[in-house]
């Protein structure tokens, strides 16, 4: 069956029909997935009852999984719910499969996703892809939102974009915890969390469009106040955030969604969090392009 994939937006975001992601695509389909990525920035697969397995075997055919050492990383891995390597938990249960307590530590760090971000720009080497299953969806809320960065970028009138050409930023999982009130970190979390370089403007490889390369976890521009950093950076993802350039997906059981980090931010919505189990579970693709040199 062809790969067919259906606009969901104007401007972003599609809904592809023709694949059965439980099982090896061929070249002819996995070509037309990126191509589809490439375009679209979001895919959405309707109907994917994947294991743990098939999500990262789907996951490969588009590039190699994101790895890192995580060195006292917020969740170690005896608290882990699930052992399938690369597979991270995105629910909010614990290990025994409960729901975790609002007090939890864990809880506070993935509460912040509810900020707009880019997965992994807080790592020398960003993600490219990342794949979102829904096993278990919450009877209310929970909506994954996505906005476009390149559709963002055109906006900007021509002296923003002049001016924000040769900026850097500093990424940290520490400013975007900030950003919520969550500031009780360990020494070696801090240590973890060294601020990490990145362009504010960025090109895509293959369709040469730029976009704005923004996240919760940008807590500084290099060369600026940091009042006067974070101000510019607000008022910058205030325009990309606009609804013109946002699409709400609405989870449906067993949705696998698909994004491009490199062109999109996105966040998580409210739910109910305290009665209500969200499981969902996601693969992430290493990224091939740093987008500036590091410091030493
Ligand atoms: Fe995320």
């Amino acid at each position: 069956m062809p790969v067919v994939i259906r606009p969901l937006t104007p401007v972003f975001a599609g809904e592809v029909s023709g694949v059965d992601c439980t099982r090896p695509l061929t070249s002819v389909e996995v070509a037309a997935i990126e191509a589809g990525m490439d375009q679209y920035a979001v895919l959405v697969f309707r109907d994917q009852d994947l294991t743990d397995e098939e999500q990262v075997a789907f996951t490969r055919h588009f590039g190699e999984l994101e790895s890192y050492a995580t060195p006292g990383h917020i969740r170690k891995n005896a608290d882990a719910r699930l052992p399938t390597r690369g597979i991270a938990d995105f629910s909010n249960l614990d290990k025994d499969g409960s729901i975790m307590s609002a007090e939890d530590r864990v809880w506070f760090f993935k509460l912040a996703d509810q900020l707009w971000h880019s997965d992994s720009s807080f790592r020398p080497v960003p993600a490219k892809y990342s794949l979102l299953s829904g096993r278990v969806l919450p009877s209310w809320g929970a909506n994954t939102e996505f906005a476009d960065m390149r559709a963002a970028y055109d906006g900007l009138d021509a002296r923003t974009k002049a001016e924000i050409e040769p900026l850097v930023c500093l990424h940290s999982l520490k400013y975007s915890r900030e950003a919520i009130g969550f500031t009780e970190l360990t020494e070696d979390e801090i240590a973890a969390f060294r601020p990490i370089r990145q362009r504010l403007v960025r090109t895509h490889p293959i369709t040469g469009r730029k976009s704005l390369f923004l996240a919760s976890h940008a807590g500084a521009i290099e060369g600026w106040t940091v009042p006067r950093s974070r101000m510019f950076l607000r008022d910058l993802t205030e325009h990309a955030t606009q609804r013109e350039f946002v699409y709400s997906h609405e989870w449906r059981l067993h949705d696998l969604v698909m994004w491009d980090n490199r062109q999109t931010m996105h966040r998580a919505r409210r739910f109910d969090d305290r009665n209500e189990v969200r499981d969902v579970r996601r693969t992430t693709l290493a990224g091939d392009v740093i987008t500036i040199e590091q410091l030493p």
